[in-house]
């Protein structure tokens, strides 16, 4: 287990222009980063900890963060257009695709629509959340979470978690992902393009739930908003905009 490098990561976020907000322990780096865009806080800051004690998934699951062997991280992003903020958590998950190759050499898989999968485990989860004010949006919050060499998960998830598990920089993936991400927001059609091509759902079956009723289908692409375009098996072809698609049969996850 080894700790943080705060100054060496300073550095590397200097080149970024964004500020670090560090903490030992959290209970979610997403809720500090909620409760400085409520306090009206507007630049671009990184809260990071170094263990959560309530780390937040979506669905009100929750995302296990123990000590020194995982990124645990929650960007602060002042209002951006309207586009943008409906794209960020597939462009995160092309930051941190991006990002993991870059610093490892390995290919990292995206299940639709914020997970990062590699050996058929989920080694990162992502969780966007926006702020509204009673004048509209105050900023966005992307969460991060990603398993670099946790070993041991907790029963009910150590079947479908998983690390890199390679020796790796923190500091220089963390720097990385927020480089990527600066990027890809600049410029969705590029985020949008790593996110398609590292994708994995296309030509499997899936299940999901639509108007609260089950459906099965085969997944024919992610579009340019996001959604995953599913020709049914009723011959009509749906988009998912949100929710989740299970993927089923034979079909394994990568
Ligand atoms: C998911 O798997 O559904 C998303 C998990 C997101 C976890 C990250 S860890 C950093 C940030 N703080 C949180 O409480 N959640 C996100």
């Amino acid at each position: 287990m080894t700790f943080y490098d705060i100054a060496q990561l300073k550095k590397y976020l200097a080149e970024s222009g964004i500020a670090l907000d560090f903490h030992e322990e959290a209970g979610s780096t997403n809720s500090i980063a909620k409760e400085l865009i409520k306090d009206g806080f507007s630049e671009k800051t990184l809260v990071l900890a170094e263990m959560q004690t309530a780390g937040r998934g979506r669905k009100g699951r929750s995302f296990y963060s123990p000590s020194g062997t995982g990124i645990y991280m929650s960007v602060v992003l002042p209002p951006m257009n309207a586009e943008v903020v409906s794209l960020l958590t597939v462009l995160a998950a092309a930051a941190v695709e991006r990002a993991i190759f870059a610093e490892t050499g390995v290919h990292t898989g995206i299940k639709w629509v914020n997970d990062l999968y590699l050996n058929g485990k989920k080694i990162c989860g992502i969780l966007c959340e926006s702020i509204i004010g009673k004048d509209g949006l105050l900023g966005s919050i992307v969460g991060i979470g990603i398993n670099c060499a946790t070993e041991n998960f907790p029963e009910e998830i150590k079947n479908i978690a998983g690390s890199i598990g390679l020796s790796l920089s923190r500091e220089k993936l963390i720097a990385a992902i927020i480089q990527n991400l600066q990027k890809f927001t600049k410029n969705p059609a590029e985020g949008m393009a790593i996110y398609r091509e590292h994708c994995f759902m296309r030509g499997k079956k899936i299940r999901f739930l639509y108007d609260r009723k089950e459906f099965f289908g085969i997944v024919e692409d992610v579009d340019d908003k996001g959604g995953l375009v599913v020709s049914c098996e009723d011959g009509i072809l749906r988009t998912l905009m949100s929710g989740e698609a299970e993927i089923i049969g034979k079909d394994y996850l990568k």
